[in-house]
């Protein structure tokens, strides 16, 4: 181990039972960067951020967190990190500055400096004005904002933030990703899951991919779409109706799978091709009479991407946000 990497792990591996959640990863995470692991439900991305938050321990394999060994120098380990899991930790009973001062005086710290702590978070959150308010009355994108402000409390080293934006809607993802963004600034070395290719491209300097438990690709969001290249055929319906249709002409014009998204009526699939393609695709939906809203050639995105790698959609479904905003 080096001061170059904040985290550092080799082999590990997580069994409960039968069921293999992490089948050997080896990974590392540059001291002031943020790396992103990417993987559909059930990856083994939770897993592995509990591994390294010294929450559980691996079965098999090593790690270490701030040159510290998660399993045998736990308490080393808890001191540098910050966790902001799945669940929201923050009391929702609580108002929001009562939440980072108990946090605070968790922490050690004397009731005034708990008080000046919060203040502070508050203020680089953007939470100063619902402060003295319940945390059950937040918005989703509230509450995140105050777990990762709970999180930074004790000026972490490393953070681990485990689907930090599932369940937000875009206004409130693009906030969180801002203050994120001001985090790394600090130099706050960050480790990231996520099951969006586009936070993680937007956020992350490396990506590890993982499905299943195990690594299939890594590298930053342009080597993993240059590793693939090829160009994508992108079809927008007018009428979501005819997305059906639509698929079975791409899937038949072009011979590869089809990625369909309902929620903006796009159809896409790769054009070995390139513009021939385009072509044969107008004409097949023009003789089908399914009317176009846009055509176009692109670069794959990284959900293309990881189509092709996996086999299978980023995600099944698309996320609904409970009320709170938070999804487990
Ligand atoms: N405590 C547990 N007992 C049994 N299986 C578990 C437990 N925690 C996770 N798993 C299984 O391990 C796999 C990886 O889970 P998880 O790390 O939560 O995935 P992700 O966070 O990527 O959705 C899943 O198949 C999940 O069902
Ligand atoms: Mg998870």
């Amino acid at each position: 181990m080096d001061n170059e990497h904040a985290v550092y792990a080799r082999g590990l591996v997580k069994r409960f039972g039968e069921k293999v959640a992490l089948a050997g990863v080896d990974f590392e995470v540059k001291t002031g960067t943020v790396t992103a692991i990417l993987g559909p439900n059930g990856a083994g991305k939770t897993t592995a951020v509990r591994i390294l938050a010294t929450l559980s321990e691996a079965t098999e394999g090593e790690a270490t967190v701030a040159g510290f060994d998660v399993r045998t120098q736990g308490h080393e380990v808890r001191r540098r990190i910050g966790l902001a899991a799945q669940d929201a930790t923050v009391d929702p009973l609580l108002t929001g500055r009562e939440n980072l001062v108990m946090l605070g005086e968790l922490h050690q710290m004397s009731r005034a400096e708990a008080s000046t702590r919060a203040e502070q978070l508050l203020g680089e959150f953007s939470l100063l004005d619902a402060a003295d308010r319940r945390v059950s009355t937040y918005s989703g994108g509230m509450r995140r904002r105050l777990d990762l402000g709970a999180t930074m409390v004790a000026h972490p080293s490393v953070l681990f933030l485990d689907e930090p934006t599932t369940g937000l809607d875009p206004r409130a993802r693009n906030e969180l990703w801002g203050v994120l963004d001001t985090l790394v600034e600090r130099g706050t070395t960050v480790l990231l899951t996520t099951q969006y290719l586009d936070e993680a491209e937007r956020l992350a300097d490396d990506i590890i991919v993982i499905d299943q438990g195990r690594i299939i690709a890594r590298g930053d969001a342009r080597t993993l779409k240059r590793e693939l290249g090829g160009d994508h055929v992108q079809v927008v319906l007018v009428d979501a109706a005819r997305l059906p249709e639509a698929e079975r002409l791409l899937a038949q014009v072009t011979g590869a799978k089809v990625t369909v998204d309902a929620g903006i009526r796009s159809v896409v699939a790769a054009a070995s091709n390139g513009v021939d393609t385009l072509v044969q695709v107008a004409t097949a939906l023009s003789s089908a009479g399914i009317a176009v809203e846009d055509l176009s050639i692109r670069q794959p995105t990284l959900d293309e991407v990881f189509i092709a790698l996996t086999n299978s959609p980023a995600y099944d479904e698309p996320v609904e946000a409970s009320p709170e905003g938070v999804r487990s």
